[in-house]
């Protein structure tokens, strides 16, 4: 990375905030002179300012760093956009709703990237009443087992568990769930087919 931020990217977002370049001087107690040179790519804001400069501009370090407002402008849409990290060393889950940069154990973990359930991991989905009753046909070895299951509606993520010799199944309520994922430790991750 040969800037952490550019000055395009301080002009862009001091302009969505309706601010002067010495408004935002101001804020964070530097000369206008230098909220221009860094607009002009002349210099870079000393990195002590990222927090107060991030604070001005009403975003985030992160959404700073990314350059871009990273804010749910449409939280359902993004919601059903989650995405699942899965630590191979720990067995750890994270789950985020928009772009991150996740690391666990030391590795930087990519977003899962779910398949279209196949024959060795299919995903039955029975209604019981105001649940989803949900089986994985897999085997539950301690070698090879299906180690969560989830459905994401426009409302949040329903998250189960699993574990080897246990079975593979799990309810979640109706709602308004849109998508069910499964784990499995050797073969990644598995998309109910809608
Ligand atoms: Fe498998």
């Amino acid at each position: 990375m040969d800037r952490y931020v550019t000055g395009a990217v301080i002009r862009r977002l001091r302009e969505s905030k309706k601010l002067t370049q010495e408004e935002l001087a101001q804020k964070i107690h530097v000369s206008d002179k230098a909220v221009s040179k860094w607009e002009t790519g002349q210099g870079f804001p000393d990195i002590s300012l990222l927090e107060p400069l991030a604070s001005a501009l009403g975003i985030s370090v992160i959404e700073l760093l990314s350059g871009e407002d990273i804010r749910n402008t449409n939280p359902h849409s993004n919601i059903l956009r989650s995405k699942f990290y899965v630590c191979p060393v720990c067995g750890n889950v994270i789950r985020s709703v928009g772009e991150a940069v996740i690391s666990c154990c030391g590795i930087s973990l990519p977003p899962v990237v779910a398949e279209p359930a196949d024959d060795e991991h299919g995903i039955n989905i029975e209604v019981v009443e105001d649940e989803y009753y949900v089986t994985v046909d897999h085997p539950m070895t301690k070698e090879h087992y299906i180690s969560f299951i989830a459905a994401v509606s426009d409302m949040g993520v329903q998250f189960v568990k699993l574990y080897p010799e246990g079975s593979a199944e799990a309810r979640f309520k109706r709602g308004r769930v849109k998508k069910l994922y499964a784990y499995c430790n050797r073969h990644g991750m598995f998309e109910a087919k809608s």
